[in-house]
This record gives C-alpha cells, structure tokens and sequence, in this order.
C-alpha cells in the first residue's frame, strides 16, 4: 500500500509577507516529506516559520502572505492523485473539500483558538457536520468517542461543557 507516495511533499516553498520597508521572507526554500503512517515533527525556533508554513498546507494564509512552490498532497483514500494545494482558488471548493476533512489542525493557546460561545461538543463536532451527512445523535456519538480516545474522563460531560470550564491540559 501507497509504496512510496509521500502523503505530503512541501517542495522548494518560499512565503513571504509584504510589509512596509520592503518584504519579509517568512519561508525561504523550506523541502520536506511526510510519509503515510509516519509522525514528522518540524522543528525550529520561535519565528523560523513553522506556523506559516502550516497555514499554507491548510490554505489558510492572509492575503498579504505571497507563496511559491508546490505542496502536493496525495490522498491514500484517492490512490494514484496527487493535488498541489498551492493551485488551489483560495476558499474554493478543492481546499474546503480537504480542510477540517482530510487535512486538520490543532492550534496553539486553545483559550484563544476555541470559542468561548461554543461548548467543546459544538467545536469537536463542527467538522463531522460540515463533511459528513452523520445525524446529529451520530455525529454527538463520534465527537464523545473521540473525546475518550484521547483521554478526557468524563467525554459525556466534556461534551457540553465551555472550553474555560476545562483544565489547560483538557484544552
Ligand atoms: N500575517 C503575517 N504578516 C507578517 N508577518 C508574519 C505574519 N505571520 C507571520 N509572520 C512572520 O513570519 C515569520 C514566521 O512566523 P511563524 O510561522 O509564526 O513562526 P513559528 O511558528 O516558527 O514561531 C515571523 O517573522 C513572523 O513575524
Ligand atoms: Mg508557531
């Protein structure tokens, strides 16, 4: 399966921002592979462009933000297609398609990435109702089964509790 297809190839990508006294190059030639099945950790400090460079693999740049290369990404659930992400028409249907459904994030600082209007099962499950014809009750049934999986101890409860109601870690 999927022998030697990178799920995702950043090649050759520079990103850059312009601001006033000339541009500020955020990403110079960054090149790197994640394979299918494999944890890859880009590592690097404050600043060197680790967060940029993921907006522009979920297509969720500024418009200030000038991008060149290419991010190709081959979906293992659509074997032999490759997509580069940086042709995508921004906010089109290609990106939407595969942002919060095949492609996710976890922001840092959860008290300012999550909503405080919306209880942790809204958010969990935002993205099961924007993908996937689920019921509400499945949907509700599959957001307190992840919430388990990844170890709150009471998911049921967690479900329609506010994100400031939860401990930082549970954040
Ligand atoms: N929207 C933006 N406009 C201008 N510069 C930005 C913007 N976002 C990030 N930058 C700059 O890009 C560089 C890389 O930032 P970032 O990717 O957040 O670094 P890291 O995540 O590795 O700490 C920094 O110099 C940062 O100030
Ligand atoms: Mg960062």
């Amino acid at each position: 399966m999927n022998s030697g297809v990178d799920l995702l190839r950043i090649e050759d990508v520079g990103i850059s921002f312009a601001i006033i006294g000339g541009p500020l190059h955020a990403v110079r030639r960054a090149n790197l592979r994640v394979l299918p099945g494999k944890v890859t950790a880009l590592v690097g400090e404050s600043g060197s462009g680790k967060s940029v460079l993921s907006q522009a693999v979920m297509g969720i740049l500024p418009n200030t933000a000038h991008v060149r290369g290419r991010i190709l990404f081959s979906d293992p659930e659509k074997p032999g297609t490759t997509q580069d992400i940086l042709q995508m028409p921004r906010d089109g249907p290609e990106i939407r398609a595969l942002r919060g459904s095949r492609i996710g994030k976890i922001f840092q600082e959860p008290m300012t990435s999550l909503s405080p209007l919306h209880t942790v099962g809204n958010q969990v499950s935002e993205s099961l109702q924007i993908h996937t014809p689920m019921a509400r009750v499945e949907r509700k049934a599959r957001a307190e089964e992840m919430l388990d999986l990844v170890g709150f101890p009471n998911p049921k409860r967690a479900y329609d509790m506010y994100p400031f109601e939860l401990s930082g870690g549970l954040r």
